[in-house]
């Protein structure tokens, strides 16, 4: 079987990664595929196993113990954990404070890295990330690094978990957790967050969904 092509977005939270992939997706046929899920779902396990997130040996050995299932589902992967596809539970500010912590252990990256590299075995892939552009994929031929100000990532973070009712935090609140999150994303030692040489950096803060969108295709050579 001939592996598929992938498409690689990186960048920080709220940037809007997952709004333009699911419709860059769609629009090209490219299954969405969501990476920090994969680490939300870590994080959720070991959380809900007593797991001291702070403790890199205690997670590093608990990396291996979560059973993921990937299936294509209506245009994206779907991650099922135990027979089960998890929801909103995985987007709660306890699961929004220790993801990160969790990302910085090598052990954990290894195993989600090989996860999503399988991936292509599904056929064309849109992978957004933190560390897509620079370590999963970096031989992709359309990489991108969205980006927006701290403000616009939390005016959207906060609109999204009021709405979908997961949260009603302030929206310093909002930012504060954000900024927390960038930080140890983009100075850890494995795989941090910052924009690859090559890829294309969009700065969303004043753009609409739309725009970014015609500016992803436009630079897709497929
Ligand atoms: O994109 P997100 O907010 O759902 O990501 C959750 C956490 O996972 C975030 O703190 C960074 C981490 N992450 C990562 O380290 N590498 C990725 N490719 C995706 C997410």
């Amino acid at each position: 079987m001939i592996p598929g092509r992938v498409i690689a977005i990186d960048g920080p939270s709220g940037a809007g990664k997952s709004s333009v992939s699911r419709i860059v997706g769609t629009k090209l046929g490219f299954l969405h595929v969501d990476s920090g899920a994969l680490y939300r779902i870590m994080t959720w396990r070991a959380l809900a196993e007593g797991v001291n997130t702070a403790d890199p040996i205690a997670v590093a050995s608990f990396a291996d113990k979560v059973e993921i299932e990937c299936r294509a589902v209506d245009g994206r992967i779907a991650y099922y954990v135990n027979g089960a596809e998890p929801g909103d539970e995985l987007r709660t500010p306890e699961v929004n404070a220790h993801a990160s912590e969790v990302a910085t252990v090598k052990e954990v990256r290894d195993r989600i890295t090989a996860i999503l590299r399988s991936l292509v075995n599904f056929g064309d892939i849109i992978v957004e990330g933190r560390d897509i552009t620079t370590a999963v994929f970096p031989d992709s031929p359309a990489r991108f690094y969205l980006t927006a100000s701290a403000e616009a990532r939390a005016a959207r973070r906060r609109k999204e978990e009021v709405e979908k009712g997961i949260a009603n935090q302030s929206e310093e609140a909002v930012k504060a957790s954000l900024l927390a999150r960038d930080r140890i994303d983009s100075t850890r030692k494995y795989a941090p967050l910052k924009k690859a040489d090559g890829a294309i950096e969009i700065d969303s803060s004043e753009l609409t969904l739309d725009e970014v969108v015609e500016t992803v295709l436009a630079a897709c050579k497929f």
